[in-house]
């Protein structure tokens, strides 16, 4: 970021946009910046009004326009960091952002350089044409290793003698995706609570910073591929790449992976093979909160995709995961939503970009029941290295999944016959076969008994499932996904290929 600043200074721009919330670290970039350009830097705040760094004076001027005026008289060439400028440009005071712009134009012609620093607010069109953006990235592992050196010698521990260069590389990674503020204060947290760095304390720190911003979760899972019933393809289509966020494959040319959508029908696994996809890869799960991406505030949505993206390149190699995907960002097309001034166009304008540009490993698994809702450029293939649709499953598919249910509530599975099972449940999705021996299990509770195969056969005939009542939409999905998404199952079997929804 320094030599952006440097290079943007020498290019003879009048005006950049350092957006960050973490003001300490931005302006010792900025200072560090002034420093190998030799060129002044005087910083104001509505607060503190002018400070004259090298002189150390202050000068009170709590106000905005005034603190344009006065940059007109400093010396040509200062540097001028502003401090939540942003703020005050929301209320669109047409005076300030007319000696905005003739502070600009002045400082093009005597070489100075405004800063304006803080969280990002959308410029009026004229503006942002004249000051550039710069996102301020988190930390990344050497700026934290610095941070963590910081601590761990004000606790008066040596940084060699007690910690492993294992436990450190550790350590820092938990850190990923914290400011430098919140890894100081994870780090000490640590050295309080176990005496040492534990990188769990600093990951579950880190989990809980994330939740509080509300986006974000970091999630933990124990589901891998063998939760899964069904979903062949899919399963060794992921297996497939499971190095390839390793070294190993950045060396034999790979690309990185970029993610995949999941298109499907309601309860048939979707969120469940999002979940076992990270322990496929060995990385961290993160999950987005699509629907929160529009925060209320103007210029909030914007702030949010970034902090988003942000984060999950810090904490890359990572999945993120986003749920249900056409709660945040169905009914957007490329014209942009018609009544909030285009926000949530170029909210997802951004997201799109960064689907198909990043080249950190973060792998995005996006799920969605219903693509109608979902706009065109979404569904592209080249956002994703696969689009899967996973169908109701079929027969076998539906014995492997009371296999694992009947397991997964610790009974015997060769007590029961599930293939018996799986024909009685014919058009069934996992999560109703799921709640069907749920369902099961209270009769036996009650009776205190085992639950058998002929309560699963009530339990069966009397429920109705949504495949029943969905299957128009179900229809539709499947005539949708012919030849544009990639079947997640093996292969179709006959009795699929054939069956006929019926209504009612
Ligand atoms: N293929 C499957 N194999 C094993 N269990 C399954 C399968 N499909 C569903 N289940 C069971 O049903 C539960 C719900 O599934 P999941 O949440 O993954 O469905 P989904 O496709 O995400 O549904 P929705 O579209 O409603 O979000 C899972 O936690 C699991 O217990
Ligand atoms: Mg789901």
């Amino acid at each position: 970021m320094k030599h952006q600043i440097i290079r943007y200074a020498r290019a003879g721009h009048a005006g950049l946009f350092l957006c960050t919330a973490e003001e300490t670290r931005a302006e010792a970039i900025v200072k560090a910046a002034t420093e190998e350009l030799q060129r002044p830097l005087h910083a104001w705040s509505a607060t503190e009004g002018f400070i004259d760094t090298q002189l150390g004076t202050i000068q009170s001027c709590p106000d905005p326009g005034l603190a344009l005026d006065q940059i007109t008289d400093l010396q040509d060439d200062a540097v001028i960091l502003l401090r939540d400028f942003g703020a005050f440009l929301d209320d669109k005071d047409p005076v300030l952002h007319r000696k905005l712009r003739d502070t600009l134009r002045n400082a093009r012609t005597t070489g100075k350089l405004l800063i304006l620093l803080g969280v990002w607010k959308p410029l009026a069109p004229e503006l942002e044409r004249e000051i550039t953006r710069l996102d301020l990235a988190l930390p990344g592992p050497a700026e934290l290793d610095l941070v963590l050196n910081g601590i761990i010698e004000s606790a008066g521990l040596s940084s060699h003698r007690d910690l492993t260069p294992a436990l450190r590389e550790a350590a820092l990674a938990a850190a990923g995706g914290l400011t430098t503020l919140e890894a100081e204060n994870a780090f000490a947290l640590s050295l309080i609570e176990s005496e040492t760095i534990s990188p769990a304390i600093v990951s579950r720190e880190k989990a809980q910073a994330l939740k509080k911003g509300g986006l974000l979760e970091v999630i933990t899972t124990t589901e891998s591929l063998d939760s899964i019933g069904g979903l062949d393809r899919l399963k060794a289509w992921l297996l497939q790449r499971r190095e390839a966020f390793t070294k190993r494959a950045r060396d034999y040319g790979l690309p990185v992976p970029k993610g995949m959508l999941v298109l499907g029908v309601p309860g048939t696994g979707k969120s469940l093979t999002a979940k076992a996809t990270a322990s496929v890869f060995g990385v961290p799960l993160l999950k987005l909160d699509a629907g929160r991406l529009f925060g209320g505030l103007v210029g909030q949505s914007e702030a949010n995709v970034r902090s988003v993206i942000q984060t999950a390149e810090a904490i890359s190699p990572c999945v993120l995961w986003i749920d249900e995907i056409e709660k945040g960002f169905g009914g957007v097309g490329s014209s942009g939503g018609s009544t909030d001034g285009g926000t949530s166009g170029r909210v997802f304008g951004t997201m799109l970009n960064w689907l198909q540009d990043k080249t950190a490993p973060v792998f995005v698994v996006a799920t969605a029941n219903d693509v109608s809702k979902l706009p065109p450029e979404m569904l592209r293939k080249g956002r994703w290295d696969e689009l899967w649709f996973v169908d109701l499953p079929d027969t076998r598919e539906r014995a492997a999944i009371w296999d694992l249910v009947i397991e997964k509530y610790g009974r015997d599975k060769t007590t029961f016959d599930t293939v018996v099972l799986a024909r009685a449940s014919e058009l069934h999705t996992g999560a109703e076969i799921e709640a069907a021996f749920v369902e099961a299990l209270h009769r036996g509770f009650v009776e205190e008994r085992e639950p058998t195969e002929l309560d699963l056969g009530e339990v069966l005939c009397e429920s109705v499932p949504l495949a029943t009542t969905m299957s128009e939409s179900i229809e539709r999905l499947r005539h949708w996904a012919k030849g544009r998404a990639r079947h997640a199952s093996a292969k179709e079997t006959p009795s699929r290929r054939g069956r006929k929804l019926e209504l009612g």
